[in-house]
């Protein structure tokens, strides 16, 4: 456990990290963001820290077109810039070429090798660079989520430290959030979608539904991560400062 780990570990309030963390790291900390309703307010609580912020996201090809028009809207209501990311042309054409467009379907290591070439390859690229990095997730979001910390040092990647700010918060705090400060908001959410990735991978929920049960709903809940985010025990990394 490394000192900038332990500078941010105390801290519970959401708005209270990103202020200390925008202050302490700058252009050099990111926002990951893929449009869902915590991004939005992990968005709207970087704005009201007064300190400059980045946001990335992964143009995966597969997007939802309701995806695209809402980060759109959040571009212009909050004036920024958004750091798109797209997958290496020629991995996809040669994944398409030989496997088709399904082939994620077919088996763990398609879906696998679809995501690394979507999401993980361009992932990395958004990551150089940068000493720490934001996303949405909660614990209440899936069995693989259920023990994660506010603040993590990132296993995959040297020295980066990684913020989860909203993992103690449930979905209908988020979503109270999301309506009281009237933010513009996917609305495949109110088609019976709670949780959005790529068209193809995503499906409408019944109301008593897990909020990911729509997410590859063909696999079982433990295998449901795309390797954007993997779960490791071993924290003796050194964090860059
Ligand atoms: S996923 O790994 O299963 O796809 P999920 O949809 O729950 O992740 O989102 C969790 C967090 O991962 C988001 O809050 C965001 O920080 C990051 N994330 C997921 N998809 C993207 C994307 N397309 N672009 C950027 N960040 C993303
Ligand atoms: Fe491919 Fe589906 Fe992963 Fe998107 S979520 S990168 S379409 S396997």
């Amino acid at each position: 456990m490394t000192l900038a780990l332990e500078k941010f570990e105390g801290i519970k309030d959401p708005q209270k990290l990103l202020n200390e963390a925008t202050a302490a790291y700058g252009r050099r900390l990111e926002l990951a963001c893929s449009f869902g309703p915590e991004d939005l307010v992990l968005i709207d609580m970087l704005s009201k820290t007064g300190n400059e912020f980045g946001v990335f996201a992964l143009d995966t090809g597969r997007l939802p077109e309701e995806t695209l028009e809402v980060a759109d809207e959040i571009r212009r209501k909050f004036a920024i810039e958004i750091r798109w990311m797209f997958p290496d042309t020629q991995a996809v054409e040669k994944l398409e070429r030989e496997k088709g467009l399904f082939s994620f379907r077919e088996s763990l290591d398609n879906r696998h090798e679809c995501c690394g070439i979507r999401k993980v390859e361009p992932l990395n690229r958004a990551l150089e660079g940068l000493s720490a990095w934001i996303t949405g997730r909660r614990q209440e979001q899936s069995i693989t989520r259920f023990d994660l910390a506010m603040v993590e040092v990132d296993q995959d990647r040297e020295g980066v430290l990684k913020f989860n700010p909203l993992a103690a918060w449930t979905s209908r705090r988020v979503w109270s959030y999301v309506k009281d400060e009237g933010l513009p908001y996917n609305r495949l959410h109110d088609q019976g979608y709670p949780s959005i990735g790529c068209a193809p991978c995503t499906r409408a929920v019944g109301f008593w539904d897990d909020e990911r049960s729509g997410r590859w709903w063909w696999e079982t809940p433990d295998s449901k991560e795309c390797g954007l985010h993997v779960a490791h025990h071993d924290d003796e990394v050194e964090v860059r400062t």
